[in-house]
């Protein structure tokens, strides 16, 4: 069902898309393909939003840290904004401090795509797509791109990434939604439960741009391999914390790349008994631990957000890729046809 969220400064008319299925309940926006909220029930069948997000299309427009929003054309950091492609070096708009972040100041999350509904067999879902010019935010190539939102009969939110182009190019998309499973407003998320299949993480400088390097989990307040607290080590005093007021960092999944989904994460929150479960075809998955949100944001649910409030678990190739040489490639050629998928399983 579409109805009408609101409008932009020039007029633009911002729709919202509300699906149910297998006992999920998700509202998108056009705007940005923004997960507006997401509702599953707790081991008593109690119906809660998850998903932290504003209620007006203005709030989103003001400041949003990308609440619940798609991202491109490259999740995280690109160094100083700038990156070479066959010889050629690229300068995009930078939006955090000397860096770019999450595609640029007008990246996809601000962008309205076009939007159509579907159902197939037990799937209900959404086709979103949108068309990015040569040129956009300094990037090359038209990039054609097709996100798909899928609420299976299970309850599984499904997302499909799919992306073609007509000039070599550089792509890394993902969903950045800031997850509490006991309800967005309720308080911070530091007692949830959080395990992440990787062995390996990749530190950051002081402007959380990888060094290149990776770096073991064993012993650090970074080693997610067994269920832990997410709370528990964050105020360890580890100079990579320091950095980033908490994590803030790509992990390097075990399974690698993967044609298939495969298991990466799951969040528990002990009290409502909602779980998460991720599986995803991605190498990488950046765990940030709501650092930044700093009590000055009045959420959908009419609550402040304070440091810590949510959790985003953003899987992706690995940041500032395109300066890396030892990193998985995020190069995008004429004739090639990006797609990488991520599952949302939901339990109780
Ligand atoms: C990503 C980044 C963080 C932060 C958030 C948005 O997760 O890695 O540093 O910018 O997005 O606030």
């Amino acid at each position: 069902m579409k109805t009408l969220f609101g409008e932009l400064a020039d007029g633009t008319k911002v729709s919202s898309w509300s699906l149910e299925n297998g006992g999920t309940r998700l509202k998108v926006l056009d705007y940005g393909g923004i997960v507006q909220s997401l509702e599953i029930p707790d081991r008593h069948g109690r119906y809660a939003n998850v998903s932290l997000g504003f209620d007006t299309v203005e709030d989103y427009v003001a400041g949003s840290p990308y609440f619940g929003a798609l991202i491109g054309r490259y999740g995280n950091r690109l160094a100083k904004g700038r990156f070479t492609l066959d010889g050629e070096s690229h300068q995009l708009p930078v939006n955090d401090g000397e860096n770019s972040l999450h595609g640029g100041t007008d990246g996809f999350d601000r962008r309205v795509w076009d939007v159509e509904p579907f159902t197939d067999g037990r799937d209900a879902g959404l086709r979103l797509r949108l068309t990015s010019a040569d040129g956009e935010m300094g990037y090359p190539g038209t990039l054609a791109v097709r996100v798909t939102y899928t609420l299976t009969g299970d309850g599984d939110w499904r997302i499909d990434y799919e992306a073609t182009t007509d000039k070599p190019t550089v792509v890394n998309l993902t969903s950045h939604v800031y997850w509490n499973l006991a309800g967005e407003g309720s308080g911070s998320v530091h007692d949830h439960e959080l395990q992440i299949a990787a062995s390996r993480y990749l530190p950051v400088d002081a402007g959380l741009i990888p060094t290149g390097e990776s770096a073991d989990v064993t012993g650090t307040p970074f080693d997610f391999r067994e269920a832990k607290a997410v709370g528990r080590d964050l105020r360890v005093a580890h100079e990579q914390l320091l950095y980033c007021k908490g994590v803030d960092h790509n992990y390097v999944l075990d399974k690698g790349r993967t044609d298939r989904p495969e298991h990466v994460a799951t969040l528990r929150d002990p009290a409502s008994g909602r779980t998460l479960r991720i599986t995803t075809t991605e190498p990488g998955l950046q765990f940030y631990s709501g650092n930044f949100l700093d009590g000055t944001l009045v959420g959908s649910g009419g609550r402040v957000y304070r440091q810590g409030d949510a959790l985003c678990l953003e899987t992706q190739h690995f940041p500032d890729s395109p300066n890396q040489p030892s990193f998985p490639s995020t190069v995008l050629r004429p004739g090639q046809t990006y797609r990488t998928t991520t599952v949302h399983t939901f339990g109780r």
